[in-house]
């Protein structure tokens, strides 16, 4: 079993997209092991898309993410990071397949409704980001 680091993102939260869009990911066999609302300081926003400091849409980046509660979300299925972001489909929804939660719901790639961790090593670090050991419930 693997685990990924999803996050709504504060677009997804503002369109009422929470129930849909939870829905198509439990419906597609991923196990919710820890969930919570929170409105993120600039700061924190910052600081999870660390990486992304040096690029041009970094700024862009943090005000959205900061600019309303967003859901982050523990996952978990075989195979939990590729098959999560085959589910959102491309950063920007023009290019993502039909069907994939950001074909459907994302207005484009800087607002594109969920994040997904793009490796099993940055999904350890965002799911530490985020939550505790104590957090995790064990689904079995
Ligand atoms: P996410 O998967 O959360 O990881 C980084 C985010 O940066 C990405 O989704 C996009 O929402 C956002 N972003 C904004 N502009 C761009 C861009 N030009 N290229 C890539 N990512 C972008």
């Amino acid at each position: 079993m693997e685990r990924t680091l999803a996050i709504l993102k504060p677009d997804c939260v503002r369109k009422n997209l929470i129930g849909p869009v939870i829905s198509q990911i439990t419906e597609a066999g991923f196990k919710i092991l820890a969930l919570r609302m929170v409105h993120l300081a600039p700061h924190t926003a910052g600081g999870f898309y660390a990486v992304h400091r040096e690029r041009p849409f970094y700024k862009d980046l943090v005000a959205f993410m900061s600019s309303g509660p967003c859901v982050p979300i523990v996952l978990e299925k075989e195979n939990a990071v590729a098959d999560f972001r085959a589910l959102i489909g491309a950063t920007d929804p023009k290019e993502a397949e039909e069907g994939t939660i950001r074909q459907l719901h994302a207005d484009n790639k800087g607002e594109n409704i969920v994040h997904g961790s793009d490796s099993d090593e940055n999904a350890a670090i965002e799911i530490g980001y985020f939550f505790q050991g104590l957090d995790l419930v064990s689904t079995h």
